[in-house]
């Protein structure tokens, strides 16, 4: 293996050498230059790479065996991509919690070209040593130039299996990035696994009559914005941004009639405390919860455990602390919590994370990733904090 230090060297001359070639790709002879194009693309002369047809086979063949969708195998076990690396879906590929997998115009910064341009004999090297020969060399320019292109899926959206629950999850050796991590990604997964969505939403739909209008009605020139989630869906969506001033325990009270319906609600920057979450714990069917920069403590965040469908809660600058937190280990379809400027201890987080392996964890505001602290010893290539 080479010393680390060498490889941004290798990285950033390795392109270069290609762009200084100059010629077209010989794999596409035929393409031609769409129009449009500016001129640095031009200059290039590359054809453009046809992802489905070009890139998708690659990893089809040499990754996905390992990097697939979390689903559940035959033998009734979930079966989770190695590493949280989800390489058969565009989600997967774009939103990883792993780091940037594909930076647009930028390979030498994309985690998937640097995997599979380690030597041979690097130990992270993809597809593993164990797994057999690295790409072809074309193989791997081809991906290059894919990303060097722009990275476009074209109308690809990936082979992820519909029927799964389960999303692409950071497993337990999971740690942060520290090279092109950078980016703060707590918005992200708001986007993240629509089909997955799709799944939660069908069952907690199940059985749930949408509201009469009048009930609805009855918050018009509230403080609160109240919309159905999409497609007639009786699941509801709260927030109140924009008057957040208008949103204390009791105007929240307003919105008891509709606790079966909420799925999500966003009360950050309000001035709600802990008597809301009274509230709140009622609401049966609520996935994402954002209570930011608000009063909430430890006995709110103690009577949230009741919400058992949380997927996403944001805690950060509230007052929540140990006791509030420990109370969270029930929750077991939590997702991501968002912990940063809040009283919880470094010890509290190690142990929901026993509780909780599957949740996203974050601590810190500048790094993507949960710090590993309770993870296991292997500290490769963690971005130091
Ligand atoms: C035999 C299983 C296997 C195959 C095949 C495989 N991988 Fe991996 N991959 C892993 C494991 C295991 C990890 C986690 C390594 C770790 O966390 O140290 C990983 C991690 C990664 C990572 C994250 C690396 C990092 O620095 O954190 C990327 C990117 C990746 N793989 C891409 C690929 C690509 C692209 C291919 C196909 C060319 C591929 N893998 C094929 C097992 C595999």
């Amino acid at each position: 293996m080479i010393p680390r230090f060498l490889l941004p060297l290798a990285l950033t001359f390795f392109p270069a050498f290609l762009v200084a070639q100059d010629k077209p790709a010989p794999e596409k002879p035929g393409a031609e230059k769409k129009e449009g194009q500016d001129k640095k693309d031009k200059e290039k002369s590359a054809a453009k790479v046809d992802f489905q047809k070009e890139v998708w086979p690659i990893l089809e063949k040499r990754c996905v065996e390992c990097h697939e969708t979390p689903h559940t195998g035959p033998d009734g076990k979930m079966k989770k991509a190695k590493g949280g690396v989800v390489l058969d879906s565009k989600d997967g590929i774009t939103t990883s919690k792993r780091g940037k997998l594909v930076v647009a115009k930028n390979a030498a910064g994309s985690m998937i070209y640097e995997s599979i341009s380690l030597p041979a004999d690097d130990e992270d090297r993809m597809p593993p040593a164990k797994k057999g020969d690295p790409l072809a060399k074309e193989q791997i320019e081809l991906i290059q130039r894919w990303i060097d292109q722009g990275a476009d899926f074209g109308s690809w959206t990936g082979k992820a299996k519909a029927t799964d629950k389960a999303g692409d999850k950071p497993t337990e050796g999971d740690k942060p990035k520290g090279k092109d991590g950078k980016e703060s990604d707590k918005d992200k997964k708001a986007k993240d696994k629509p089909k997955e969505k799709e799944n939660t939403q069908a069952l907690l739909e199940a059985g749930l009559k949408a509201l009469p209008a009048t009930t609805l009605a009855a918050l018009q020139g509230g403080p609160f914005s109240v919309a159905s989630i999409g497609d007639n869906s009786p699941l509801l969506e709260v927030t109140c941004v924009g008057r957040t001033d208008d949103v204390d325990d009791a105007a929240l009270a307003a919105l008891a009639p509709l606790a079966e319906h909420v799925t999500s609600l966003d009360l950050g920057h309000s001035r709600v405390t802990d008597e809301a979450c009274t509230v709140i714990a009622r609401m049966s069917r609520l996935t994402t919860l954002d209570l930011r920069q608000t009063a909430v403590g430890n006995h709110g965040v103690a009577a949230l455990a009741a919400c058992s469908q949380l997927r996403s809660l944001n805690l950060f600058g509230t007052k929540a602390g140990d006791y509030g937190i420990a109370a969270l280990s029930s929750t077991k379809k939590l997702e991501n919590l968002y912990l940063w400027q809040t009283d919880v201890s470094p010890g509290a987080v190690v142990r929901l994370r026993e509780s909780l392996p599957e949740t996203r964890i974050v601590v810190a505001a500048e790094l993507p990733e949960p710090m590993a602290e309770g993870a296991g010893g292997n500290g490769r290539r963690r971005g130091a904090k």
